[in-house]
């Protein structure tokens, strides 16, 4: 009901402005968010691109190692001993990857698994969830997405280490069967006993995100408060345009057609240079009929 009221108060001057204000505030908003939308888009492929050539580097280490290294090390290396720096490809991988964590500050890498050899690699429950992922799907070769993580967050990417074959099982099956090497520095319960054919881990690659985020809000909020000044700017223009060529021009005009309606100032022309356009034309018929009458009158009080 106000709103009713306070629309019949308004005069048309104000009913477009505010019109045009709603849709302006409509297209900034949707303008701002997509903006918004699109960098984060944008952000998460440039962060699978990274997250990509971060994997492709693991994989050809290990590939590396495995064709070159290990049959080299195999003959060098005494029977009974074991060096993790050395023999555990995946203790290379971790060493190896946390330098480059050192280099790329805010970046996490993780070969996470449920019952680790090493302590740190434990996976945490969203990583559970991706190994699970992987055993229960053994097609799914890849996983990503955005996840939040110690309060920050991440685009990552998950690989699944590939299945537990026979030969894993000296080291990650029996206590028996392993180096005493290993037992000592890893202890008996760690990474043990693993089941043949199962996934025993997953490679996790994050890529922090929050600087990027924040980026694109900022960037969206930039556009909003822009694009707001220049409406700002432009609805005032056409406020003015309107006072100045319409809404003055008419109430002139409605005053001189009323003070003749009632006898006054009838020799008075109604049209003045103000009245351009279309309210120009109005106020020309409007004098034109001014003219009519006042000969009428006169033709009248002449008879
Ligand atoms: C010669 C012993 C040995 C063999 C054989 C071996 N591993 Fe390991 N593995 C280790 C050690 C030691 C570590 C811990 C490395 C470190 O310090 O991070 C490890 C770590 C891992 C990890 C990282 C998670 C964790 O437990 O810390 C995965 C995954 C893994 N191994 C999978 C395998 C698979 C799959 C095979 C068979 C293809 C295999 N390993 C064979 C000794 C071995």
């Amino acid at each position: 009901m106000a709103l009713k009221k306070i629309r019949r108060k308004m005069g048309i001057r104000s009913k477009f402005v505010v019109m045009l204000g709603a849709f302006g505030m409509i297209a900034l908003i949707a303008m701002g968010y997509g903006a918004y939308w699109f960098s984060v888009k944008r952000t998460m492929s440039e962060a699978e691109t990274k997250a990509n050539v971060i994997f492709s580097y693991i994989m050809a280490q290990r590939s590396y190692f495995n064709q070159y290294q290990r049959p080299l090390i195999n003959v060098l290396v005494e029977k009974d001993r074991f060096y993790p720096e050395l023999m555990s490809q995946f203790g290379i991988t971790r060493r190896t990857l946390d330098l480059v964590k050192d280099e790329l500050s805010g970046y996490l890498f993780k070969q996470a698994s449920m019952n680790p050899m090493w302590p740190d690699n434990k996976a945490d429950l969203q990583e559970e969830k991706m190994i699970n992922a992987f055993r229960k799907d053994r097609k799914t070769r890849e996983l990503d997405g955005m996840l939040e993580k110690g309060g920050k967050t991440f685009y990552y990417m998950a690989k699944p280490v590939r299945k537990v074959s026979k030969p894993c099982l000296h080291c990650h099956g029996k206590v028996s069967d392993a180096p005493k090497d290993l037992l000592e520095t890893y202890g008996k319960k760690s990474g043990r006993p693993w089941k043949t054919g199962e996934v025993p881990a997953a490679y996790v690659v994050y890529v922090p995100m929050d600087q990027a985020i924040s980026d694109a809000r900022r960037t969206a909020v930039e556009l909003f408060a822009i694009g707001a000044a220049i409406m700002l700017i432009a609805l005032f223009g056409i406020w003015l345009f309107l006072d100045h060529r319409i809404v003055k021009p008419l109430t002139l005009l409605s005053d001189m057609t009323e003070e003749v309606s009632i006898g006054k100032n009838m020799e008075r022309t109604l049209y003045s240079e103000r009245m351009k356009d279309e309210v120009g034309g109005l106020a020309k018929s409007v004098d034109r009929l001014r003219i009519s009458m006042v000969k009428m009158l006169k033709r009248r009080q002449g008879d």
